[in-house]
């Protein structure tokens, strides 16, 4: 994961009007993009060419955001979402990412992505998610997630009541494990990154 320092707590905005266009190869590698977005980025147009679109990669950005980016595009999907880039001076810029593959005879040759002015309330809601995705990266210390340890447990409480002789006991408690661990589980997945 790269990188980009320094950064300021400067916005750089522009007009919704505008639209911020970049096309990569299959790998990320710029191969061109409009004026418009070498204006925002503050870089030179031959200091994006060639290189990979991680250049302009915002620290404050999760990982997790640009990997569900790029299941969707392997999967020849396209992928919207709100980005948050680094201008080459360190002020940042949030765009309405508009990302596709590109296609030629049938074969994806590269991706595409076109990006809008967002509206204020989405980039609130964004900040306020990739904040909570970073502060859960920094925090975790057990490589297990909660839901997962209680299912381990779980199990060795049910194998544990087994070895004492009590079958029926310890079906109705790996049974109820289940169905508890299935609700973390479903609650879990309704507070992360709607795919
Ligand atoms: C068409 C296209 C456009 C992209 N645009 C951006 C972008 O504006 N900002 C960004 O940080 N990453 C962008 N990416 C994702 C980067 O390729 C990369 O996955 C991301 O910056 C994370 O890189 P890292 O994990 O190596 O740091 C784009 C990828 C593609 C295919």
């Amino acid at each position: 994961m790269r990188n980009n320092q320094p950064i300021t707590t400067k916005e750089k905005t522009f007009s919704a009007a505008t639209k911020l266009i970049s096309v990569t190869d299959t790998q990320g590698n710029i191969v061109e993009c409009n004026d418009a977005f070498v204006d925002v980025s503050g870089f030179e147009k031959h200091e994006l060419i060639g290189q990979p679109h991680n250049t302009v990669r915002h620290p404050e950005m999760p990982a997790a955001a640009f990997e569900v980016m790029w299941s969707h595009l392997k999967a020849g999907k396209p992928w919207m979402g709100l980005v948050k880039n680094r201008c080459k001076n360190g002020d940042y810029y949030w765009v309405d990412a508009y990302v596709t593959p590109v296609t030629e005879k049938g074969k994806v040759v590269g991706y595409e992505s076109v990006r809008s002015c967002p509206k204020r309330e989405d980039v609130v809601r964004a900040e306020g998610l990739y904040a909570r995705i970073n502060a859960g990266k920094k925090t975790r210390s057990w490589p297990i997630s909660f839901e997962n340890s209680f299912l381990l447990c779980a199990i060795l409480a049910a194998a544990f009541i087994l070895a004492l002789g009590f079958q029926a006991a310890s079906e109705i408690a790996l049974l109820a494990s289940v169905i508890v661990y299935a609700t973390m589980m479903s609650i879990k997945n309704n507070n992360t990154i709607a795919e």
